[in-house]
């Protein structure tokens, strides 16, 4: 399937491409999505049960040993071709921002740079009294382990429900959305606000909007172009349609 033509000109023609990736990019990677139906996270687990700062205070244990448990699916799962065209691209673009909702530090491995993420990460944790960032901390018998710090218990650097995003990250965010000429809406469901809301922002800044996701969403009927199906395989047709001389070297 080529890429649709506007889309192609459009990646051609940017002078800075902004770009939101969701869950749907990580799928091909063995990673689950959360509202996909049977597969998704939400469909088998309650988020008020292990994604709230509530959940976390009623049963650190649990919540702590779940996210172990993704953390140890996100450490053995690999970036895949729809992560690694986003790193091509951004070598053909005079401007690329990748910003992601995802915590599972994949386009890092796929080469991205600066990655904004809203949503935090997953391999992080962080202190559970002052929010000091722990990017190791010791194996220990204690669940969820001690702040090596001040031995408060650790938690996830992941943004809950009901929990601001990181200040910092949506600034940059929203200030690449408002300059961006061309805004790609990859993997994501479209529903989670503040992230959903960038899409809509580069609309109105008079960006062309393309969502790139397996299905339709909120975002399909405000979008300048949808194209529907496995990022993995959209993403880099639709690299070999915009730069065919760099797809297919001589
Ligand atoms: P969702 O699970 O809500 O949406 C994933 C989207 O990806 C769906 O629209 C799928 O159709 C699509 N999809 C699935 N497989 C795909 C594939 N191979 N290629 C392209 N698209 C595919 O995940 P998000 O939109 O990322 O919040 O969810 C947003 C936030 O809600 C997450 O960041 C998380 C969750 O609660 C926090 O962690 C705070």
């Amino acid at each position: 399937m080529n890429s649709p033509p506007e889309l192609v000109e459009a990646v051609r023609a940017a002078s800075h491409v902004v770009v939101m990736t969701g869950a749907g990019i990580s799928a091909e990677s063995g990673v689950p999505t959360f509202r996909d139906a049977q597969t998704g996270l939400w469909a088998q687990y309650d988020p008020e049960e292990l994604a709230t700062p509530g959940a976390f205070r009623r049963n650190p244990r649990l919540v702590w040993d779940w996210y172990s448990w993704r953390r140890e699916l996100v450490s053995q799962a690999e970036p895949n071709p729809g992560h690694f065209a986003l790193v091509q691209l951004a070598a053909h673009i005079p401007q690329l921002t990748l910003i992601t909702q995802n915590v599972d530090g994949l386009h890092q491995r796929a080469g991205s740079q600066n990655v904004i993420e809203l949503h935090g990460n997953i391999l992080r944790a962080k202190c559970s009294a002052d929010g000091r960032i722990i990017t190791a901390w010791p194996e220990t018998s204690e669940t969820p382990p001690p702040c090596p710090e001040c031995g408060a218990p650790l938690r996830p650097d992941v943004v809950w429900f009901g929990e601001a995003l990181p200040m910092l990250a949506l600034n940059q965010a929203a200030r690449a959305a408002e300059q961006g000429d061309l805004f790609l809406s990859i993997g994501t469901s479209a529903l989670v606000h503040p992230a959903a809301s960038l899409a809509h922002i580069a609309l109105q800044r008079g960006a062309v909007v393309a969502e790139i996701n397996l299905e339709p969403t909120p975002l399909t009927a405000a979008a300048t172009i949808a194209w529907h199906g496995p990022a993995g395989q959209l993403l880099p047709q639709l690299f070999r349609d915009a730069f065919p001389a760099d797809a297919f070297p001589e």
